[in-house]
């Protein structure tokens, strides 16, 4: 099987470390030499891992695919616990790939290696297969080797015959400081040599080495004619290298790769099963819990790991902390990073409880040590911002949900809202808190005349500032809930009456600081004042006031004429609609606002139907599509910021979420087939229910939601404008 090649040295390379955006503590396997060859695989590798803690007949691990989506490589692939600190990734095209929940495997092709990886909380395990009868087995680690856009600063390493370990200063992320990433990289065997290496200049028998710019680390040199088994367990830690060690030896002790193997799918087991279907095909099941699982790779838990400081609530525990928050960001990308607040929080507002209680604390103590909650986190550095102050959508959501109510530090939190409504951060705006917003309060909106993004922005401060309202709301602050409902309005200050485009007339479009409105604008062309999006799809973006929206649009035949046009092109790729766009992500539920829910759920089945197919899902910009997604699969979506969910149309005819231990949800459909897609009667705890939306309180102790089905729409449900049955918008729901 082994082929012996001119070259006896097989190397395999380990770039530590680190992508900071993303996937701080990305391990990344390369290739030294470029010798060509074209060998197979078959060797006996980890045998399927299903853990045996756990009997059961089925696993929905097995119905992820860890690489469906991934094509733009917006999403993270590779073994990691839910929410873990470290993710484990490779970094070559020159190799079989195979991926499973917590399971990766490589084979280096020219080198005759296979790679293994599997992850703990902080420590990956590595296991290297060597082809037999080579007496100079390699494996590197290059500290300067950083995937993303970041660079590497300076660092340290040090090396014994069986461990490597140091540190290495990054920078990358746009507005964050350098940060360290420290790590500790044991091994099972003793090396027969090593090397540190920096600058091309490799020493023999060294065993420290530290500089900066250009490649530094270490070579181990196995001699592996007597087992050709290596494995590496590579702690991380962003406190010290003794912590990466510790971390390391703590969670993997044995160096037992099936268990640990074990454990990550057990852990990942214990999430996805907190969401249970049935009644779909194994397709659509596939499609679904590969998406529900990429919903919980980022944010990372990285309590304990918190370098810059540790807070205490007042009963003497510590205060979580999260980082890599809200998205992997590519810039280059068309892909809109700023959305977890969109439809994952909500998500995690229903299965994910204690972490969004634990994620919210992380944002409030983030203010408190920082000065602002962070709308982009990485690398524990604040940034980028892209639109509004979009904590506070978190938090309004958290608080108005009642959840972790005793918990959360509200008065702390009242005040990281307010900084964000009231301190222009400046220069400094692209990293935090709201640019220009000293402009958007003396004009009532940002103006075009110089500002990128104005329109979008205002929009969303808008969107901001309305959720901030609610929570003055709930405190009892009457002022500021008047103040901030108010200023929630400043978005019509650059609603156009007259605008009008494909017979549609009404549209958000630029305004100068002289208050006359760039008339010239194509409402179908992306502009310098909105976010990679049209006028046209800004224009429906108003989640927090769709009735004043329904009002200016020119009431509600000419409003459902405009949302018609939006989804009449049903590749929704349109300048009127891309379903990917997370600022369009709500606009096919705005027939709730008008009485026409069919409406929603003809839309919402189609782009199911078309966009997700098993082959060729979209790809998503981490988590935020694949929220949308499950939403809809399970057939409410989520209005975020408030405490309301629209129902649409479910696609499994029975839906168990675990909202707590003791308290489940369910969603059930038992008439559902593909042709019955309307609600034809709702039962919401086994009262008839007659609107098309429902609250939080209302399952927050759990509940049974059942829909009867049927294939033509229902004339009856919801309630109509009759005189006994009256409508009832869910913009209505927070009149005050
Ligand atoms: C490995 O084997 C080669 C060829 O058999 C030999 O020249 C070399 O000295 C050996 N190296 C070690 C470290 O044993
Ligand atoms: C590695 O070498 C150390 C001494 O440097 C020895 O104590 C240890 O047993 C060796 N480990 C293995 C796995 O051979
Ligand atoms: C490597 O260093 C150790 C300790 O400094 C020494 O005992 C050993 O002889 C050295 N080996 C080589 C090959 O230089
Ligand atoms: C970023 O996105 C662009 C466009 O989608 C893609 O071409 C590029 O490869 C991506 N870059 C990275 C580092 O993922
Ligand atoms: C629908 O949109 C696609 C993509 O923008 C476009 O190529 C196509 O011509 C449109 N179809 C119609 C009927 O307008």
């Amino acid at each position: 099987m082994w082929k012996l090649k001119k070259k006896t040295t097989k190397s395999v390379y380990i770039y530590a470390i680190v992508t900071t955006l993303v996937l701080v503590s990305l391990y990344i396997i390369s290739i030294f030499d470029i010798t060509p060859s074209h060998l197979s695989y078959d060797y006996t590798l980890s045998s399927s891992a299903k853990p045996k803690i756990h009997e059961k007949s089925e696993w929905l691990t097995n119905f992820v695919d860890p690489l469906i989506g991934i094509r733009d490589g917006n999403v993270f692939p590779g073994p990691c616990l839910p929410f873990g600190v470290v993710k484990v990734g490779i970094d070559t095209r020159d190799a079989g790939l195979s991926y499973e929940v917590g399971y990766a495997r490589i084979g280096l092709k020219r080198y005759d290696v296979v790679v293994e990886l599997t992850a703990s909380r902080r420590t990956g395990l590595h296991r290297y297969i060597f082809p037999p009868l080579i007496n100079e087995s390699h494996i590197m680690i290059d500290l300067s080797h950083i995937n993303t856009h970041g660079r590497y600063v300076s660092g340290a390493i040090s090396v014994t015959s069986n461990e490597m370990k140091g540190f290495g200063r990054y920078k990358d992320w746009r507005f964050g400081p350098e940060y360290s990433v420290y790590f500790c990289s044991q091994f099972d065997k003793n090396a027969s040599e090593y090397y540190t290496f920096w600058n091309g200049v490799i020493k023999s028998n060294s065993s420290f080495e530290s500089g900066g710019l250009y490649s530094i680390g270490a070579i181990m040199a196995f001699d592996t004619t007597k087992g050709s088994i290596i494995k590496s367990r590579v702690g991380i830690s962003f406190i010290s290298t003794d912590q990466a060690c510790k971390s390391a030896q703590e969670e993997i002790p044995n160096w037992d790769f099936d268990l640990t193997r074990e454990k990550a799918v057990e852990a990942w087991e214990v999430e996805l099963e907190k969401i249970q279907v049935t009644g779909g095909t194994d397709d659509l099941k596939k499609i679904f819990y590969s998406n529900l699982y990429r919903t919980m790779i980022i944010p990372s838990d990285r309590t304990g790991e918190n370098p810059n400081w540790i807070s205490f609530d007042k009963n003497g525990r510590i205060i979580p902390t999260y980082d890599d928050f809200f998205t992997i960001v590519n810039f280059t990308s068309d892909k809109m990073p700023r959305s977890t607040f969109r439809t994952t929080i909500p998500l995690f507002t229903l299965f994910q409880q204690q972490r969004v209680i634990d994620i919210t604390r992380s944002l409030i103590d983030i203010y408190r040590y920082t000065g602002y909650m962070p709308d982009g986190r990485c690398g524990m550095a604040n940034g980028i911002t892209q639109g509004g102050t979009n904590s506070d959508m978190i938090l309004a959501e958290i608080f108005l949900k009642e959840i972790g109510k005793n918990i959360i530090d509200w008065e702390a939190g009242y005040k990281a809202l307010l900084k964000d409504a009231k301190a222009d951060p400046y220069w400094y705006g692209q990293a935090e808190g709201r640019m220009n917003l000293r402009h958007y309060l003396y004009y009532g909106y940002i103006p075009s005349t110089s500002f990128a993004d104005s329109c979008s922005r205002t929009l969303e401060y808008s969107t901001n500032d309305y959720a901030i309202s609610l929570v003055a709301k709930g405190l009892g602050k009457t002022e500021d809930h008047i103040k901030y409902k108010t200023r929630a309005n400043s978005w019509q200050n650059l609603w156009c009456p007259d605008k009008t485009e494909n017979g549609i007339t009404g549209f958000i479009i630029p305004k100068r600081t002289d208050g006359k409105f760039d008339t010239s604008t194509n409402v179908l062309h992306e502009g310098f004042s909105f976010l990679k999006g049209s006028p046209w799809e800004y224009s429906l973006d108003i989640p927090h006031d769709v009735n004043k929206l329904i009002q200016l649009s020119g009431g509600i035949a000419n409003f459902e004429k405009r949302l018609d046009l939006t989804f009449s092109n049903s590749t929704y790729e349109t300048p009127l609609f891309k379903f990917r766009n997370v600022h369009s992500f709500f606009h096919p539920c705005l027939y709730h606002f008008i009485n026409k829910q069919w409406k929603s759920v003809s839309v919402i089945r189609d782009i199911l139907e078309k966009k997700f197919k098993i082959d060729s899902l979209p790809d998503d910009a981490s988590d935020a599509l694949s929220s949308w997604f499950i939403f809809h699969a399970i057939g409410i979506y989520p209005i975020a910021g408030r405490d309301i969910y629209l129902i649409n149309s479910p696609q499994f005819s029975s839906i168990s979420i675990q909202m707590s231990p003791t308290t489940q949800f369910i969603i059930k459909a038992p008439n559902l087939t593909p042709r019955n897609i309307y609600i034809r009667s709702v039962k919401l705890n086994d009262k008839d229910w007659k609107m098309s939306w429902f609250r939080h309180k209302d399952i927050e102790n759990g509940g049974v939601l059942e829909l009867e089905m049927g294939n033509e729409p229902s004339k009856k449900w919801p309630a109509g404008d009759s005189e006994d049955e009256k409508f009832v918008s869910p913009a209505s729901s927070d009149d005050f």
